[in-house]
């Protein structure tokens, strides 16, 4: 935001990371939100940079706003506080931004794989709302081998306590039988366990290794990297139920785990 630029206030809350836009919007309706001391209501009231604004009485900067992969390792759990002290995705940050960054979505304690760590509220709520269908690909080792009929119902469909699930593809990526990779959009907790579980593999291994068409190629396990701008503005592309597809970049990933398998 420069010197002269005005923006609404619901988006300038959501720009300093305090929440998501929808969130400030009812904070803003609630009447929680003061400009300059005055009480505001209307969410798209537009504020200039010398404006001070306070939402519960906290005041808001705007913040650089940061995009981070992260290759998230084993035994980490995706919240910002762990009441038993466990390892978080953010104590992997401490001292490295002055920003709080936390996850789109969240990966299991004990899945590996690509999360992206951001302050950007109007990202976070888009990338992790279902309408946008965002593609994820993981591998699944089992201990024993995964039959084809697994695959077959895994791309038709399983009925879980929570509706009917299906994956976009699945197949193997090598001529193991104990290794699976399957892509699917939804966003629901522990869905790949459960639906291994439901066919007879409780206890497989997981590995997220593409994410909105980013894939952890040079970022080994434990390492993150900033996104660029490109990869950015290719995250905010995602139109409701279309996948916004990078094939080149996929295939290569498919690869890429074919030579590890
Ligand atoms: N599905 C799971 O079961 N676990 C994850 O961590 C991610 C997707």
């Amino acid at each position: 935001m420069t010197t002269n630029s005005e923006i609404a206030l619901n988006k300038y809350i959501a720009h300093a990371g305090y929440c998501s836009r929808r969130v400030a919007t009812d904070l803003i309706k609630n009447g929680k939100v003061r400009i300059n001391g005055i009480q505001v209501k209307t969410p798209f009231t537009l504020v200039k940079a010398t404006d001070l604004v306070t939402v519960e009485n906290n005041p808001i900067t705007p913040e650089k706003k940061i995009y981070i992969l992260l290759n998230k390792p084993k035994n980490v759990i995706c919240t910002v506080a762990d009441e038993n002290n466990r390892k978080t995705i953010t104590d992997l940050f401490a001292g490295v931004f002055k920003e709080r960054l936390y996850p789109i979505g969240r990966l299991d304690r004990s899945t590996t794989g690509l999360i992206i760590m951001t302050n950007d509220g109007d990202l976070t709520q888009r990338l992790a709302h279902p309408k946008y269908e965002v593609p994820k690909m993981y591998q699944v080792t089992s201990e024993t081998s995964i039959a084809k009929s697994v695959i077959e119902t895994l791309l038709q469909g399983v009925p879980l306590e929570d509706g009917f699930m299906k994956v976009d593809e699945a197949g193997y990526p090598t001529s193991s039988k104990k290794i699976v990779n399957v892509t699917i959009h939804s966003g629901k907790n522990h869905i790949v366990r459960r639906l291994f579980e439901e066919l007879g593999h409780p206890d497989i291994k997981l590995d997220r290794f593409s994410y909105a068409g980013l894939t952890k190629e040079k970022l080994r396990t434990g390492e993150w990297r900033h996104l660029t701008t490109q990869e950015v503005a290719a995250l905010y592309q995602y139109e409701e139920k279309e996948l916004v597809k990078e094939p080149k970049k996929i295939n290569r990933a498919k690869k890429y785990y074919a030579r590890l398998g």
